[in-house]
């Protein structure tokens, strides 16, 4: 059987690997990194499936980004992802069972509002994530407004104007 289990429990090189065959070697200039670009992931918001070798056959990460207004301080939000599943293993229940994990961390923390660059049908259709409050949010590369997504999990309203980019703070 396998077991989902903090992120942070498996070597870098595992996760590298397991995203490498899920997305391409080429995944590194996509719109996703250049948003969360230099942030390092969350280990709270960051789970894997183990399976019943300990090989790791699925990773999720979150990273702290925001939106950066023209005017007043930045929002922040937590982007999630990305979500990924060994090849041979998807449409199994891995993604569903990453996505509910983190959700629920996520809305038991009373976190930042979620968002992520994915598809509306299974981001909206399971967890409910949503184009509705984004549609003035820009990002330093190229992507398809309709798959621009936020999920708040404290009732605070998704919105405003912006561009996302890695949640950098004033240093003290
Ligand atoms: C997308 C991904 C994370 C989904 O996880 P998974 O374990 O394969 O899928 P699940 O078993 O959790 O989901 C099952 C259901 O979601 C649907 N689904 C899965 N991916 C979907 C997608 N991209 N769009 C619409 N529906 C999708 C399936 O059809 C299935 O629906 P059904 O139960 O009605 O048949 C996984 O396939 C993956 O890693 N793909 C390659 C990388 C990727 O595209 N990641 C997402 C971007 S961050």
């Amino acid at each position: 059987m396998s077991v989902i289990v903090p992120l942070d429990s498996q070597p870098e090189q595992a996760i590298e690997h397991l995203l490498d065959a899920a997305f391409g070697a080429d995944r590194h200039g996509r719109t996703a990194y250049l948003i969360r670009a230099g942030m390092a992931w969350l280990p709270a918001l960051s789970f894997g499936i183990v399976a019943e070798d300990g090989a790791l056959v699925a990773s999720l990460q979150s990273w702290p980004v925001a939106l950066h207004p023209t005017e007043g301080g930045p929002l922040p939000l937590i982007m999630v992802g990305p979500v990924a599943v060994a090849p041979a293993l998807q449409r199994g229940g891995h993604g569903r069972a990453l996505m509910d994990a983190v959700v629920a961390a996520a809305r038991r923390e009373a976190s930042d509002p979620l968002m992520m660059i994915g598809d509306p049908e299974y981001y909206g259709r399971f967890w409910g994530f949503s184009a509705e409050g984004t549609g003035q949010w820009a990002a330093p590369g190229p992507f398809e407004p309709r798959r621009l997504l936020a999920l708040s999990v404290d009732g605070r309203p998704i919105g405003g104007a912006g561009m996302l980019g890695p949640r950098i703070t004033a240093s003290a």
